[in-house]
């Protein structure tokens, strides 16, 4: 019997690696790890959205995968000097080395083709569903909380995503990529990073509830003022 009734996948950076194993790279790597999901019944980015009735609403749940494209650095800092910023406070990510973009000339190009083909899909679930929307890379900048690296913030995701929670009326984000769990809510939507990080960060006397979040129905917003519809 399964352990699960659907499972979702989008992915992250690190299954996107080019390993010595298959030696895929890029676009092909990410198509056979959607083919492998797919044997399994794993729902993908490349998936028709689900949908989901829980607490007296229908969701669809979005897996998304855009990547990154190295916005996510400060004003003064040009695109083209992003990774050498970061290089200067001794940050490179293995992606330089080992997330190849093929066939695009670059990972932001990637990124680019990604949004391009994800955004309408999102628009239309969203003009029938609210959404649940579930990337690896956190949507907005102001979510990043790299205390220690803040550097690494160019590998982290992309400007163009950071209006996504209004414009496809999301009920929750759901990220990982930092290794930081926090929740916290913005224009009325939810946003949990999930991410369960390295084996040697976790704490078994805390027990698996202080790791895992639930999605919907989740708690509700804090001294929310109420919202009227009509
Ligand atoms: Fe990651």
């Amino acid at each position: 019997m399964p352990r699960f009734g659907t499972v979702f996948w989008t992915p992250g950076n690190h299954e996107l690696w080019t390993t010595s194993a298959d030696g895929l790279r890029g676009e092909a790597k990410y198509a056979a790890l959607v083919r492998v999901c797919r044997e399994h019944g794993v729902v993908t980015p490349e998936d028709d959205y689900r949908t989901w009735s829980v607490a007296g609403e229908t969701v669809a749940i979005a897996p998304t995968f855009v990547l990154y494209d190295y916005s996510f650095r400060p004003d003064d800092v040009p695109a083209a000097e992003a990774v050498a910023w970061a290089r200067e406070a001794g940050l490179v990510c293995a992606d330089e080395q080992v997330l190849h973009p093929d066939p695009h000339p670059s990972r932001a190009d990637w990124c680019a083709a990604r949004l391009a083909t994800t955004e309408p899909r999102l628009a239309a679930a969203a003009s029938r569903h609210p959404l649940v929307i579930v990337n690896h890379f956190p949507l907005r900048r102001d979510q990043l909380r790299l205390r220690r690296i803040p550097r690494f913030s160019i590998w982290c995701g992309t400007t163009r995503t950071e209006d996504w929670h209004t414009r496809f009326r999301a009920r929750v984000v759901v990220s990982g990529h930092q290794h930081v769990r926090w929740t916290e809510w913005r224009d009325g939507t939810r946003f949990e990073e999930v991410a369960l990080g390295y084996p040697r960060d976790w704490r078994a006397e805390k027990g698996i509830a202080h790791y895992l979040r639930e999605i919907l129905p989740g708690p509700s917003e804090p001294h929310a003022e109420p919202r009227y519809h009509g």
